[in-house]
């Protein structure tokens, strides 16, 4: 039987990532967060969905991760889920669901796992949450990782720049990777830390390694969606790569349906019962 993990009939499990790591295939992963986008995404081949909290920003217009709710996650989490066939599906669980203590997490990625029917959970933070994780992994939910710019703690860092430049910052970083290894996670996203730093890590590692603005030398990559297909405009760091311009689609669209309304084009006979 083929392994080859392009083959879209093949669901993606969190062992099929490290096998995908393992033979040097590399892991393609977006962030969805409705239905109808799930369906096209996973269709397309997609390893893994998102259901990322970045839906706070694209989806409710927040400024940062922090406002949604857990609520609201497993609602986005609920859609994705029925669209998708093939590809993983990881939640993000939001701020102030985890840190508080390890039973509070536990019960919020059950609540997750039980109600929108999703795969694993992923977790911001490492030695700081790790008991946290540990509960979690012990329930037997999979837990992904994420270190280096965690947006749940603009607040702290007070910028949204390229994070563990600096020697400390970048041991910590490392040694937070090796622990969530250990632990049990079965992935880790890398965001925005020098490319030779996310290298060292997807090497000195053997769960997969999945960058966002960490370079090249990592296991796969992660974008968000409305980003990479230009729906949401206003962002372009160095790291995005903009596969599509659908927000000037989608206004030239509008605007011709608002003219063909206005000039009673719309609808033709043929368009009428
Ligand atoms: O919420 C999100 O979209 C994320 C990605 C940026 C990795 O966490």
């Amino acid at each position: 039987m083929s392994t080859n993990t392009t083959d879209n009939s093949r669901k993606v499990t969190t062992r099929r990532l490290i096998e995908m790591k393992s033979r040097g295939e590399k892991i393609a992963m977006l962030t969805a967060y409705d239905y109808s986008s799930a369906r096209i995404l996973d269709e397309a081949g997609i390893d893994v969905l998102l259901v990322g909290d970045s839906a706070s920003n694209v989806m409710a217009g927040n400024l940062t991760t922090l406002p949604i709710t857990l609520d609201q996650m497993i609602y986005h989490a609920k859609s994705v889920m029925k669209a998708t066939r093939r590809a993983l599906v990881v939640v993000d669980l939001p701020f102030g669901t985890y840190q508080g203590n390890s039973k509070e997490a536990l019960a919020s990625a059950i609540r997750i796992m039980k109600e929108s029917h999703a795969e694993a959970v992923k977790m911001e933070g490492g030695s700081e949450i790790r008991e946290s994780i540990e509960r979690i992994l012990c329930a037997g939910i999979p837990v992904m990782g994420h270190l280096g710019l965690t947006p749940q703690s603009i607040n702290k860092f007070g910028t949204y720049s390229v994070r563990a430049r600096e020697e400390e910052e970048a041991l910590k970083l490392i040694d937070d990777a090796k622990m969530l290894e250990e632990i049990g996670c079965f992935a880790i996203v890398l965001e925005k830390i020098p490319a030779a730093l996310a290298e060292q890590v997807a090497k000195e590692v053997t769960i997969p390694i999945i960058g966002i603005g960490a370079g090249g030398g990592v296991d796969g990559q992660v974008l968000v969606m409305h980003d990479m297909l230009g729906i949401n405009q206003g962002f372009s760091p160095r790291f995005l790569r903009r596969y599509a311009d659908l927000a000037s689609i989608m206004h030239e669209a509008v605007q011709s349906y608002v003219g063909d309304v206005k000039s009673s084009s719309f609808p033709s006979e043929a368009e009428s019962y």
